[in-house]
């Protein structure tokens, strides 16, 4: 029987045939930086790069990308491209290049300081510049401007991803109406009473309308968009289609619960590669004997409920203290977005707490909080995720969460256990998770209690199930389901 990956690439040859494919985000897949004196690379840390990496391997075609490594020029062609992975070349990477201040106004201003705490609701004030949305207005012409050069007189189908480029599809058909455009939103969407804040609301509604489908990840967020744009603008829903249509345009509105590799990392995870590093993260943080490891693995981000789960450590400890040389929670948290004030204040309260916690409760040859700001490469994700007998993602609010779904991957022995808030998108699969409030510190300190003696018999059980969910709709799935709905709604495109 053919794999998720072999159906999705059997889709793109046939569904999308004679058009060209380019994917376009804000975060490249791959950043090249300098290294003592020598050109090296990464992938940044967040989970939507990620994923798409693994789509544009298996089926190629171009990614646009703001290229924001110091070492990024320096290994492009005449035309700013560079075929990736860099180990095994399979599609091309198209970067745009943004100066300092258009960074600041359309990256770390609107889309970080607006857009991203309007559409997670976790009480940060958005804050709307004017001076921002300019930029932000610019940036998206750009991204406009160089899909549409390197599209040329083709036939094309355009996928926008996420928050930073609301306006694309919008100054791409205002040039060619004829291009496909759909956007999918990584991140939550609101409900109308807390978008209706956004000055700028009706323009990005606007911009998102001229895709021809725009996805979430949940029929929540869905129904959210829908209600705001009945709320705020002259359009027509129909119903029965779920679609929108302003101003004699129409766009489809779905669900599609983003995914991974299930089947690459349940592989890489055996690998000698990933065993070794898995043994050197043990040396360094002498986790050996009957210690059980928990784990948490997040860009340093306000919305990811890091304070939540120290606190929740530091309470667990309180009241039992029995639990004492009996765990440690290493925290690796990738630094992330440092020029806004409010990332910096995350990060001095949870040094504060990770002091805090360890003076209370440290032992002469213990202590509960291991944090270590590192963003790890995907072998090391993979090795310390095997690590973990638990993994918690506490998130105050999350569109869908990576980690969770990826550390389910790499328990190929099924010993390990998912802590889950229930304000994520995947608290919505992976109904076998132990759920937590993570408002609910009292709560959440028992939940781990419980979780760290709950049999191996049960863990086994729930983890089975989230491993058979995860497999079923992996990365290649969501991808096909994406593009097959696409071929099914849009009428331009060729049917199948
Ligand atoms: C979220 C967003 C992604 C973003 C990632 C990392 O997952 O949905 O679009 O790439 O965070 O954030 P950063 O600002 O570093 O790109």
């Amino acid at each position: 029987m053919a794999t998720n990956k072999e159906k999705l690439q059997r889709t793109v040859r046939t569904k999308l045939k004679g058009y060209r494919v380019i994917v376009a985000s804000n975060r490249e897949p791959y950043l090249h930086y300098m290294k003592e004196g020598k050109i090296a690379y990464l992938n940044p840390p967040g989970g939507a790069a990620h994923t798409l990496d693994s789509i544009l391997q298996a089926c190629g075609g171009t990614w646009v990308a703001y290229g924001s490594g110091n070492a990024d020029r320096k290994v492009v062609d005449q035309d700013s491209k560079i075929k990736l992975p860099p180990e095994n070349p399979s599609y091309t990477l198209k970067r745009v290049w943004l100066n300092k201040e258009q960074v600041n106004g359309y990256y770390y201003g609107f889309s970080n300081e607006a857009l991203w705490p309007l559409c997670h609701i976790v009480y940060t004030r958005p804050i709307f510049r004017q001076s921002d949305w300019e930029y932000y207005q610019q940036v998206n012409k750009m991204f406009a401007q160089t899909i549409l050069e390197e599209i040329g007189q083709d036939k094309a189908f355009v996928w926008i991803q996420d928050y930073h480029l609301a306006l694309v599809a919008k100054y791409i058909k205002e040039k060619r109406k004829d291009v496909i455009c759909a956007q999918f939103w990584h991140i939550p969407w609101p409900n109308p009473e807390a978008f209706r804040i956004c000055p700028m609301k009706k323009e990005i509604l606007k911009g998102l309308l001229a895709n021809d489908l725009l996805g979430f990840h949940l029929r929540y967020y869905d129904a959210n968009f829908i209600s705001t744009v009945e709320k705020e603008i002259e359009a027509r829903i129909d119903k029965e289609r779920t679609s929108i249509i302003s101003r004699g345009h129409e766009t489809m509105i779905r669900a599609f619960p983003i995914s991974v590799d299930f089947q690459k990392i349940s592989q890489d995870v055996e690998s000698d590669e990933v065993k070794k590093r898995a043994e050197r993260f043990k040396e360094e943080f002498s986790l050996s004997g009957d210690l059980k490891v928990i784990l948490g693995l997040d860009r340093v981000d306000y919305t990811k409920g890091i304070p939540e789960r120290l606190r929740a450590i530091g309470r667990l400890l309180e009241k039992y203290p029995q639990y004492k040389e009996r765990f440690v929670f290493v925290q690796m948290g990738a630094l992330s977005r440092v020029h806004i004030s409010k990332y910096r204040d995350l990060n001095d309260e949870i040094n504060d707490l990770v002091e805090k916690v360890n003076w209370e409760h440290s032992t002469e040859s213990w202590s509960p909080i291991i944090f270590v700001r590192r963003t790890l490469s995907y072998p090391e994700t993979v090795a310390f995720y095997r690590l973990g007998d638990i993994c918690v993602v506490s998130s105050v609010h999350d569109g869908m969460n990576i980690v969770a779904k990826e550390y389910i991957c790499a328990k190929n022995n099924l010993e390990g256990m998912l802590i889950l808030s229930q304000f994520t998108g995947a608290a919505r699969e992976l109904s076998d998770a132990v759920f937590i409030n993570p408002y609910d510190i009292e709560d959440f300190s028992e939940k781990i209690k419980d979780t760290l003696e709950m049999s191996k018999k049960e863990k086994t059980q729930r983890m089975a199930r989230m491993r058979e969910t995860i497999s079923r709709n992996d990365i290649y799935r969501w991808a096909n389901k994406f593009i097959n709905d696409l071929v099914k709604t849009v009428k331009v495109l060729p049917r199948a």
